[in-house]
């Protein structure tokens, strides 16, 4: 049977697990000197690498021979563990039931001292979905655990879970990985698998995947499948996005306020097959990167996404004020969201790019500001014409035009207002 890629490619050693080097260090160290802990709780995003670890620490603290805090992956307790033919390494799912028999179960069994191995090891997954009272039997466990009992407690929503639980757990919180690791990982995988995968497409993939490791494979998963060399562009194809340069084209219409002109490039796109949904998510990512680019340049490659280069990001932000961004953000936000429960996408997609043209459209709050905000700059492109060098007081200034000049920021309106 066909195995997914990222469980085929689960690390079986903490030495394979990427980007999590302040944890997987501390754990190897801990097991080396033998200093583990009797509970632990593994937080952070999806996908990262929680379970992984728990996975790798039970075979650890049971391994016969261990090299350097990690798993041999050859002795019988090594080999029993992953083959899951071991009861005393039990996992526990607390998202599929609330977990209260379970726990109280295994509450009863832990007095007992495990059969096959040193260490009953116990990983509850997702563990903020217990109820109340599985909490409570899972504390008084925590409480006074023996000796040959450890916790291994994974979770992705950590305020979820109650203080005292918190106080008698180590806490390690895993971060999302980097998308050159993520990339290199993808790489390693698809050289194992025979995929053809190019640098262009692992780099795409790894900024898709946002983090999340397990993502990145299953995208991966999903490109191979269709055959072939997976480049930038396959990886596009495959996975119905508009691509970066469509994208940026798209941007550029938007803060040109060219309506018709974003409006023909959609439905371009839409003709494409493009998934709309898609289009508005990559223009958010754009938008989020024009912002920080403006805002936080000091924060350098590290805030933004990846998928554009920092000249790029300056010619399209030029004299583009902040507010702006702001304004494209939260109108994209909002449409993204509504888009899920929307009758026609299209029509949504098409509303949405016809606010981010002309905020004024947007009829709200936003509205009102983006007027006063364009008088206010009407105002001061006048007070700055009626400072220059010679000119009378405002109030005789000489008017080039009978219509006060429209500063260059905002130009015609767009084509549907006119008459
Ligand atoms: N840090 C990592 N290094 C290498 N592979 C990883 C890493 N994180 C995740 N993976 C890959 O993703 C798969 C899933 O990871 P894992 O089950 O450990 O995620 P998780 O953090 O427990 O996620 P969830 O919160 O969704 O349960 C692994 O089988 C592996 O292929
Ligand atoms: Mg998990
Ligand atoms: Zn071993």
């Amino acid at each position: 049977m066909y195995q997914a890629l990222y469980r085929k490619w689960r690390p079986k050693a903490f030495a394979d697990v990427i980007g999590q080097e302040h944890i997987t260090e501390t754990l190897r160290r801990q097991v080396a000197e033998g200093r583990t802990s009797h509970a632990y709780l593994f937080t952070g995003t999806r996908g990262t690498g929680k379970t992984t670890c728990a996975k790798i620490l039970a075979k650890a603290v049971n391994c016969e021979a261990p090299v350097d805090g990690d798993p041999c992956g050859k002795c019988p307790s090594c080999v029993g563990i992953d083959s899951g033919g071991f009861l005393d390494v039990l996992e526990l799912d607390a998202a599929s039931n609330n977990g209260v028999d379970q726990v109280r179960a295994l509450r009863d069994e832990a007095v007992y001292s495990p059969a096959n191995v040193k260490k009953r090891v116990y990983i509850v997954d997702e563990v903020h979905m217990l109820s109340t009272a599985a909490f409570n039997a899972l504390l008084k466990i925590l409480e006074e655990p023996p000796e040959h009992l450890m916790f291994i407690l994974a979770t992705t929503e950590l305020h979820k879970v109650p203080a005292t639980i918190l106080s008698r757990c180590q806490r390690f919180s895993f971060r999302r990985i980097r998308p050159e690791d993520a990339a290199r990982r993808l790489s390693y995988v698809a050289e194992q698998e025979s995929i053809d995968l190019r640098p262009d497409g692992a780099e795409l993939l790894s900024r898709l995947a946002d983090g999340a490791l397990r993502d990145g494979l299953s995208l991966l998963d999903q490109c191979a499948a269709a055959g072939g060399t997976i480049d930038a562009a396959a990886v596009l194809d495959v996975l119905g996005l508009a691509g970066n340069l469509q994208t940026a084209k798209l941007m550029e219409l938007i803060l040109a306020r060219d309506a018709q002109g974003a409006l023909l490039l959609l439905d371009e796109l839409y003709k494409g097959g493009k998934d709309m949904g898609a289009v508005l998510s990559e223009l958010s990512t754009l938008t989020r990167d024009l912002l920080l680019q403006k805002t936080a340049p000091k924060g350098g490659a590290a805030l933004l996404s990846g998928g554009y280069d920092a000249a790029a990001l300056d010619r399209l932000g030029k004299g583009v004020p902040a507010g702006r961004f702001l304004h494209l953000a939260s109108t994209l936000q909002k449409a993204s969201a509504e888009l899920y429960a929307s009758a026609n996408r299209r029509l949504d997609a098409e509303l949405c790019l016809l606010r981010l043209c002309d905020e004024s459209l947007s009829g709200d709050l936003t509205a009102l500001e983006a007027r006063i905000a364009r008088l206010e700059d009407n105002q001061a492109a006048r007070a700055a014409l009626a400072q220059r060098p010679g000119a009378a007081p405002p109030e005789q200034a000489p008017q080039p035009h009978k219509e006060p000049p429209a500063p260059p920021k905002f130009p015609d309106p767009p084509p549907w207002d006119e008459p």
